[in-house]
């Protein structure tokens, strides 16, 4: 557990200082009665447009919309008023201009009163970045396997496994960096190539799948607490069971039930 986030807000200046300093513990969260069970132990929660898949069914990420993203980062807001919130742009509300996407990242910190945005690509929003940062917005950057290309990527495997795409994306995270972005998380990419990125820039790293010398991780939590069973990256680590443990509750509820054993006395009105 973070110290500093259990003694007061992480900003989004405090959390780009800790490079080298102590690692960066992120989580996801989409629900305001999570967020508040995370914030005591990460130093910032992503409301990530995995919401789609993890939540609401959805076939990918692409069918989140900025209403979506606006309604859970309201929630995670309500349920962790003191923790450094980060909110991904949903796909089609940023890439086709700087403009567009300071309207929706303005649109979504403003109604939320969150505190920063996470996109993702590489060199082709370096600009993006730059618009957003200079009118003070902070962003987060997503490199590697960034789940909004699906379909030019086919399925999710790791990306950046041949020399000229490993170099390509060593050039997505340094021109994140020089556009100002205050943290970059690397995703599905070999070990090799997230240490090159780490060493080489500034700004912290957020690892997920792809080193423990990044410095921070981030997990999907519904994946951590073995909630979301559809499909299991192979690099998360379950830390719980909670698919399980409702399994279980809803059969013993069942049965209660159907025995006449619940309601029992204690259990109404009388
Ligand atoms: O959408 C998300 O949850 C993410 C994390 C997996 C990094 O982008």
């Amino acid at each position: 557990m973070s110290t500093q986030a259990t003694t007061k807000k992480m900003t989004v200046p405090a959390f780009r200082a800790r490079k080298n300093v102590e690692k960066l513990v992120v989580l996801t969260a989409y629900t305001a009665p999570v967020a508040k069970i995370l914030a005591p132990h990460v130093d910032a929660l992503l409301v990530g447009d995995s919401v789609g898949m993890v939540l609401h069914g959805l076939p990918s990420t692409l069918g989140v919309t900025t209403e979506m993203m606006i309604l859970h980062a309201a929630a995670v807001k309500r349920g962790a008023p003191d923790t450094l919130i980060i909110v991904d742009l949903p796909f089609g509300s940023y890439q086709s201009s700087p403009e567009q996407a300071f309207e929706t990242a303005a649109r979504i910190l403003k109604e939320t009163n969150c505190d920063a945005v996470k996109l993702e690509g590489g060199v082709e929003m370096a600009d993006t970045v730059q618009f957003l940062s200079e009118r003070g917005i902070p962003v987060m950057g997503h490199v590697g396997l960034t789940p909004q290309k699906i379909n030019q990527f086919g399925s999710y495997k790791s990306q950046g496994r041949d020399e000229q795409a490993a170099e390509q994306i060593v050039e997505d995270a340094l021109a994140f960096e020089a556009a100002g972005a205050f943290s970059i998380v690397i995703e599905g990419v070999l070990v090799t190539l997230a240490d090159r990125i780490t060493e080489e820039i500034e700004i912290p790293t957020i690892g997920i799948g792809a080193s423990p010398q990044c410095d921070g991780q981030v997990l999907v939590t519904d994946d951590m607490v073995g909630l979301f069973s559809d499909f299991t990256p192979k690099f998360v680590r379950k830390y719980a069971n909670i698919a399980a443990d409702i399994d279980t509750a809803a059969k013993n509820y069942a049965a209660d039930i159907r025995s006449g054993a619940f309601p029992s006395d204690k259990e109404t009105f009388r």
